[in-house]
């Protein structure tokens, strides 16, 4: 029998609704984006974001069905994003999730965002444990090891520092590029030249956990100081050696961690494992190696809530039910979430 799970996603800035059949299959995915009402701002504006998935919410989930010869009565359950991201934003999807699936009386699952960017991967191939997910996104930056379904145990991370994708968007805006600015230096990164040596922050000797607020740093001095100089840099040239700064520190640190913990997959999860540059480099580190390499389709790099059907379909799976009062969790953490995933209900 085929076990068809409703994703809802709506931590952030992408109104998102999914259908995933098994927890591999993809059966409809629609992304509503709300990128080009924060743009004039910067950045993500939360209350304007909690607005949008009010107006989106209704319209996403008719899309997604309409995507399907499927209705409400073929769904065996309902998952949602709890947490980590934005409250008001997170409280859209979770209250949508919540009345359709008390309506139609249909379990309820309550899902991790970046467990949800791991199981992107999922819907490429059938996971083989334990493996290693470098976890990528605007939030956070993580080697997490996984040694089952739902088992997730973070090696390293960024602890009080700038994640991967906010370096990029930071540095983006000090090169005025419009928001996000990760693809943009992406983009520029191809065409452009090494021309200075920015910092790599590796810590001490055998430490998984990343820094990058260092580097963001360094590239926002070099730009200041070459103004006072009256001298100016390509935006080219800086977008290719923050990118290969950024890179460097992520391939090594996973090639060692995988190396260490012996795995059998390395997979690349959240919205800068679309980088062209990190992709390329990681492929060529992991050609000769044992670890088989993952990555996502583009499209399922950054937020969608395909990701979180197939994480939702695990739990499913697992007995994993969340009560009616479920309730947005912008801090939850990926250790109590593990806690909840690995214990039996
Ligand atoms: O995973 P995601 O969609 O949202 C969070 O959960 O945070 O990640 C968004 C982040 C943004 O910081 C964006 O600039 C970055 O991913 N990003 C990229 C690329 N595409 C998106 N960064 C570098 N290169 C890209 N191609
Ligand atoms: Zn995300």
């Amino acid at each position: 029998m085929s076990e068809y799970i409703l994703g809802i996603e709506t931590s952030c800035d992408e109104t998102a609704v999914a259908i995933v059949k098994n927890g591999k299959e993809i059966v409809a995915n629609v992304v509503a984006s709300q990128i080009e009402s924060h743009k004039r701002f910067g950045g993500v504006v939360p209350e304007i974001a909690s607005r949008h998935h009010v107006e989106q919410i209704t319209m996403v989930l008719e899309e997604a069905f309409k995507e399907t010869e499927m209705t409400i009565d073929d769904i065996d359950a309902v998952a949602v994003t709890e947490g980590p991201g934005l409250v008001g934003a997170l409280l859209v999807g979770v209250n949508a999730a919540k009345a359709l699936a008390f309506a139609h009386q249909k379990p309820l699952i309550g899902v991790h965002h970046i467990a949800g960017h791991i199981y992107a991967n999922r819907l490429v191939k059938e996971f083989s444990f334990p493996l290693l997910a470098l976890v990528v996104s605007g939030g956070h930056t993580e080697l997490v090891l996984m040694k089952d379904h739902g088992d997730f145990e973070i090696i390293g991370g960024e602890t009080r520092d700038d994640a991967a994708g906010e370096a990029y968007d930071k540095v983006a805006r000090t090169l005025k590029l419009p928001y996000p600015g990760g693809p943009k230096i992406d983009q520029l990164a191809q065409e452009g030249n090494m021309v200075i040596d920015f910092p790599r922050a590796w810590l001490e000797e055998g430490s998984f956990d990343f820094s990058f607020s260092g580097l963001k740093s360094a590239v926002i001095n070099t730009l200041h100081n070459a103004k006072q100089r009256g001298e100016e840099f390509r935006q080219e040239d800086i977008a290719t050696s923050f990118q290969a700064s950024v890179v460097d520190v992520l391939v090594e640190k996973t090639y060692l961690a995988a190396k260490h913990y012996q795995v059998k997959q390395v997979i690349v999860a959240g919205g800068v494992a679309a980088n062209k540059g990190l992709r390329a480099a990681m492929e060529a580190k992991f050609k000769k190696s044992k670890p088989e390499l993952l990555f996502p389709p583009i499209s399922l790099c950054t937020d969608n809530a395909a990701m979180i059907a197939a994480a939702g379909s695990v739990a499913f799976k697992q007995g994993h039910r969340a009560d009616w009062d479920l309730n947005a969790n912008p801090g939850l953490s990926m250790e109590k979430y593990s806690q909840r995933m690995m214990s039996c209900d």
